[in-house]
C-alpha cells in the first residue's frame, strides 16, 4: 500500500539531509515520489513497510524522526480538528499526542490540545510509555499530524566523537558528517567501499557500522594502525587495509569498488611533503576513475570549493554541499558518478 511518510530533518543542514533520505531509498531499490521538501520536513510516498522505515532510521544520520503523514493543517483550531476527526487512527493501544514546535510564532498548546481531544476521546493516555505517538510538527507555514513509526537515535553518532574513540586526530570528521557521505554514495550491505585517505578511519567505521565491507588506505603508518584500532573497538573485524600513496591504490585491489567515499587532505598536511594541492587532486580523481565501478559514485571532501575543475573527464560532478567542520572551517563535499 502506497503511503505517505515524513521525515523531520535537521536544520543544520537541510540539503545533505534530503539527499541522504533519497540515496538510502535508490540504494535499496525503492521506488517512492518526493512530495515535498524544505528545511523541516522532507514528505515522500511509497510503498515500504514499517520494518524498512526502521532499517533507514538506523542509516540515517541528519533526521530525527520518521513518521506516516496523516495530514496537513494550516494554522487554524478549527480546520486541524476537522482534519483529525476526518483522519482517524488504528487503535493500537496506550496513546500520547506529542509535539515539536519549529515556528518562533505559532503557540503550540492549543493545536496539541486540539488534536489530542478529537484521538484521546474513548483511548487509554499514557504519556511516559505510550504505544502509539501521534505527532505534530508545527512549522511556521504548517502543521504536520503524523502517526510516529520511530525515532533515529542520532545519540550514537556523538558517542563515537572523534575524540571518544582510542585513535584520535583533529582531521577526523563528526560520525553524523561521515555517516551521511556514506549514505550519499547509494551503497547497500552487499557494496565494497573505499576510502585512499582514511586518516583516523571515520568513514570507515559509519560504514563498517553499516555492515557495508570496508577498504582503507593512508600514506601514513601511523593513521593506518589508528584506523585498525579504531575499527576494533567497535567490533569492526572485517576489512582490508594498505599503507600506500593515492596513485599506487590500484595495485591493491584485487576488483573495482562500489563506491569512494573520502576526504581529500588539506592544503597544510606534512603528507604532502611539498607536492601542490592541485597536483594531488588530479593524481586522487585518476586514481578513483580508475577502481570505481562503472556508474558508481564518489563522495569527495575538500578545502575548495571548484575542486570539479580538477576531476578526470570520466568522472561526472554532480553536487556539491557546503559543511561546517569545525567552527572556522568550511569543507565542500562532493558527489561524482562515474560514466556508466
Ligand atoms: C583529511 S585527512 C582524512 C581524515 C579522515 N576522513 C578522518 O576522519 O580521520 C587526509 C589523509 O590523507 C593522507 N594522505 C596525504 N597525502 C596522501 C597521499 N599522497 N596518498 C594517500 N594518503 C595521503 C593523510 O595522511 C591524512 O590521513
Amino acid at each position: 500500500m502506497i503511503r505517505e511518510f515524513i521525515f523531520d530533518v535537521s536544520k543544520e543542514y537541510p540539503l545533505l539531509a534530503r539527499d541522504e533520505i533519497i540515496s538510502c531509498f535508490k540504494s535499496e531499490g525503492i521506488q517512492f515520489e518526493l512530495i515535498k521538501s524544505n528545511e523541516d520536513v522532507l514528505i515522500l510516498k511509497a510503498d515500504v513497510s514499517n520494518e524498512i522505515i526502521c532499517d533507514i532510521a538506523s542509516r540515517v544520520s541528519m533526521s530525527f524522526s520518521i513518521g506516516e503523514l496523516l495530514f496537513t493543517s494550516k494554522h487554524s483550531i478549527e480546520f486541524i480538528k476537522e482534519q483529525a476527526r476526518s483522519h482517524s487512527i488504528e487503535d493500537k493501544g496506550r496513546l500520547a499526542v506529542q509535539y515539536k514546535n519549529r515556528s518562533d510564532t505559532v503557540e503550540s498548546k492549543s493545536f496539541v490540545h486540539a488534536v489530542a481531544d478529537v484521538y484521546t476521546a474513548s483511548r487509554l493516555v499514557d504519556l511516559s510509555k505510550p504505544d502509539q505517538i501521534i505527532h505534530l510538527l508545527i512549522t511556521p507555514n504548517n502543521i504536520f499530524v503524523s502517526e510516529q513509526i520511530v525515532q533515529v537515535d542520532r545519540s550514537v553518532f556523538e558517542r563515537r566523537k572523534a575524540h571518544l574513540r582510542p585513535f584520535f586526530s583533529p582531521i577526523s570528521l563528526h560520525p553524523k558528517i561521515a555517516r551521511a557521505l556514506v549514505n550519499l554514495s547509494q551503497v547497500n550491505d552487499q557494496d565494497t567501499i573505499l576510502d585512499p585517505f582514511c586518516g583516523t578511519g571515520g568513514i570507515l567505521l559509519e560504514a563498517g557500522l553499516m555492515n557495508i565491507s570496508i577498504i582503507g588506505s593512508d600514506i601514513s603508518e601511523k593513521m593506518v594502525k589508528g584506523t585498525q584500532r579504531n575499527l576494533s573497538e567497535y567490533n569492526i573485524n572485517s576489512f582490508n587495509m594498505f599503507i600506500c600513496d593515492i596513485s599506487d591504490i590500484s595495485n591493491h585491489l584485487l576488483n573495482p569498488v562500489d563506491a569512494v567515499v573520502t576526504d581529500f587532505p588539506y592544503g597544510k598536511s606534512t603528507s604532502l611533503q611539498g607536492e601542490p594541492l592541485e597536483e594531488l587532486y588530479q593524481r586522487s580523481f585518476h586514481s578513483i576513475q580508475s577502481v570505481l565501478k562503472p556508474g558508481k559514485k564518489a563522495v569527495i571532501g575538500s578545502a575548495i570549493k571548484h575542486i570539479d575543475k580538477h576531476a578526470t573527464s570520466g568522472l561526472k560532478h554532480i553536487l556539491s554541499y557546503p559543511l561546517r567542520v569545525h567552527q572556522s572551517l568550511t569543507r565542500y563535499f562532493h558527489v561524482f558518478q562515474k560514466a556508466p
